[in-house]
C-alpha cells in the first residue's frame, strides 16, 4: 500500500468517527462519547496530514511553524474550554467558530498567492472555490466577532439599525461578488484584499442588527457558514478530509438554525431581518405589569403545596441558568420523591439562550435523563399535576403564543403549565423574559409566585418541604 492510500484510508476513518459523533450528540446520554469519538478522529486526521505529500516525495513544510501553532492554540483553547461558565459557553462557540472561518479564509488567500505567483491559471471553478472560501470565511469570522462582543457586553445587545439598513447590507453583498468577479477577470490580486475587507464589513453588519438574545442562532448559521469555508478550502487543497468535515459542519448547522426558529415559532429571516428585541419592555406592554394585582406565597405556603402534592412538573428556564440553581432544584425533587411525589422536568427546545441549555444544566447536577421529558411528552403530563413549578422560565410558558395572535412570540410552541391544577413561578421581579412581553400566566387565579433569586427560594422550598 503506498502512502497516499494509507493516508486516504486514515482520512476516511477520521470521516467515519465524525458522522458517529454526530450520532453521539444527537442524545443527552452519548453526546460526552460522540465528542471523544470525534476528538480521537480529529486527531487521526491531524496526525496524519503531517505524512502528507502534495506530490510523491514533496512531503509538507513549514512543520515546526506548524508545531507552534498548535502549541499557541492548545494552550489557548484548553484552559479557555475548561474554565468557562455554562452561561458563557455561547460566546465560547462564537470566538471558536470565528478562528474556524478565519482560519479557512487564510487557507484559501495563501492558495489563490500561491497559484499566482507561480504564473498558474487556473480553471475559473478553482478560483471560484478559492474565492467563496475567503468570502464565506471572513464572513463568519468578523460575524462571529461582534457575535462575540455582543454576548459578551463589550457593546449592546440590543439590535443596532440604521436606515436603509439591508438595503447597504445587499451593496455589500454585491460589491463583494463584484471583487470576486474582478479578481478571476483581471487576475489582478488587489481586488482579493478588497474582497476581504468588504467580506469583514459585511460580516460585521449583517450582525448588528440581531438582538443579543437572538445570537445563539445566528452562532450556529455562522457556524455552518464555517464548515461551507472549511469545505472550499478541502476543495482547493484536494483534501476528502476537510471536504467531510466542512459539509458534516454545515448541513448540521443549517439543521439546528432551523429547528432553533422552528422551536421560537419564528422564521429565519425574521430572527436574521427583524431585529427582534429593539422594543423596549414598556414599549410592549410589560410596563403596566406592576399595576395588576397578582398572588403571591411564602416559601412555606409552596413548599406545603408541594409536599403533600402527588405529581410536580418543574419547567426550568434562563433564569434557572443565572441563579446557577441546578444543584438546588436537584435537591428539591429528590426530598419531593423521598415522600412519594412523582417529578419530572419539562424542557423546552429552546429554554435558556442555548440549545440544550436546560439538559446541559441538569445533566450537571446529575438529574437522570429519564426524568427530562421533551415539551410534547411533558405537556401530555401536564393535566395530571398538582404543581407547574415554573423555575426562571417565562417566554416558553406564556400561552399569548397560542392565544394572541398579535403577540411577536404567536405561533411558539410552549409548555403548556396552565393544565396543570396549580402554577407556581419562582422569579425575582415582574419583568418579562427575552421576547419583552407580559405573561397572563402570571395573573391567572390558580398562579402563585415566590419572587426572589431561584437559588434562595429553591432552599427555602427543600427546607419547607423537608420540615413538614
Ligand atoms: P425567558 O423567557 O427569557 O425568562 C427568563 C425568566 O427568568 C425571566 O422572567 C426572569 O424574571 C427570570 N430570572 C432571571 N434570572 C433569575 C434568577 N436569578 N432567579 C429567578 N428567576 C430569574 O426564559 P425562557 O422561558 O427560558 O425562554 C427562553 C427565551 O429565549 C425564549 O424567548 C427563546 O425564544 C429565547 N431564545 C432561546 C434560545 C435558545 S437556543 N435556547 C436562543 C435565542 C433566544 P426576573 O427578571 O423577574 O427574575
Amino acid at each position: 500500500m503506498t502512502r497516499a492510500t494509507v493516508i486516504d484510508v486514515l482520512y476516511l476513518v477520521a470521516a467515519t468517527t465524525f458522522l458517529i459523533a454526530l450520532k453521539g450528540l444527537g442524545s443527552p446520554r452519548r453526546a460526552r462519547q460522540g465528542n471523544v469519538v470525534a476528538a480521537i478522529g480529529m486527531a487521526i486526521a491531524v496526525g496524519a496530514t503531517f505524512f502528507y505529500q502534495s506530490t510523491p516525495g514533496h512531503s509538507l513544510g513549514n512543520i515546526g511553524l506548524m508545531m507552534l501553532g498548535m502549541v499557541i492554540g492548545t494552550v489557548v483553547a484548553v484552559p479557555a474550554a475548561r474554565l468557562v461558565q455554562m452561561t458563557a459557553m455561547p460566546q465560547l462557540v462564537a470566538i471558536f467558530n470565528g478562528v474556524g472561518g478565519g482560519a479557512a479564509a487564510l487557507v484559501s488567500i495563501t492558495e489563490l498567492i500561491a497559484q499566482r505567483s507561480e504564473g498558474a491559471h487556473p480553471a475559473i471553478y478553482v478560483s471560484i472555490e478559492v474565492l467563496l472560501g475567503v468570502l464565506i470565511g471572513t464572513v463568519s469570522f468578523s460575524g462571529s466577532a461582534i457575535a462575540y462582543a455582543k454576548l459578551q457586553e463589550l457593546m449592546t445587545g440590543r439590535p443596532v439599525t440604521y436606515p436603509a439598513q439591508q438595503v447597504i447590507n445587499a451593496l455589500f453583498g454585491v460589491a463583494a461578488l463584484a471583487s470576486m468577479v474582478l479578481v478571476v477577470s483581471t487576475g489582478n490580486t488587489l481586488w482579493l484584499w478588497v474582497l476581504l475587507a468588504i467580506a469583514a464589513v459585511l460580516g460585521v453588519a449583517f450582525v448588528l442588527p440581531i438582538g443579543g438574545a437572538d445570537v445563539p442562532v445566528l452562532i450556529s448559521l455562522l457556524n455552518s457558514f464555517t464548515g461551507l469555508a472549511v469545505a472550499a478550502s478541502g476543495f482547493t487543497l484536494h483534501s476528502t478530509v476537510l471536504i467531510v468535515a466542512g459539509t458534516l459542519v454545515g448541513a448540521s448547522g443549517i439543521l439546528l438554525t432551523r429547528l432553533m426558529s422552528k422551536a421560537m415559532g419564528r422564521s429565519l429571516a425574521n430572527v436574521l431581518f427583524s431585529a427582534f428585541g429593539s422594543a423596549t419592555p414598556s414599549a410592549t406592554g410589560a410596563g403596566g405589569a406592576a399595576e395588576r394585582p397578582v398572588r403571591s406565597g411564602t416559601p412555606d405556603d409552596i413548599g406545603v403545596l408541594l409536599a403533600y402534592a402527588e405529581k410536580v412538573a418543574i419547567i426550568p428556564g434562563y433564569g434557572l441558568a443565572v441563579a446557577q440553581a441546578q444543584h438546588t432544584v436537584r435537591e428539591l425533587a429528590d426530598e419531593l420523591e423521598k415522600r412519594g411525589v412523582e417529578v419530572f422536568y419539562a424542557i423546552h427546545p429552546v429554554a435558556g439562550r442555548m440549545p440544550g441549555h436546560m439538559n446541559v444544566l441538569l445533566a450537571e447536577a446529575n438529574v437522570p435523563y429519564e426524568k427530562l421529558l421533551e415539551m410534547d411528552e411533558a405537556n401530555s403530563e401536564l393535566s395530571t399535576c398538582d404543581v407547574a413549578l415554573v423555575v426562571g422560565a417565562n417566554d416558553t410558558v406564556n400561552p399569548a403564543a397560542v392565544d394572541d395572535s398579535t403577540s411577536p412570540i404567536f405561533g411558539m410552541p410552549i409548555i403548556h403549565a396552565d393544565l396543570a391544577s396549580n402554577v407556581v413561578f419562582l422569579k425575582r421581579s415582574m419583568r418579562p423574559g427575552f421576547a419583552g412581553i407580559e405573561n397572563e400566566l402570571l395573573y391567572n387565579p390558580k398562579t402563585i409566585l415566590l419572587f426572589g433569586d431561584a437559588k434562595d427560594t429553591l432552599t427555602k422550598l427543600v427546607a419547607s418541604v423537608t420540615a413538614h
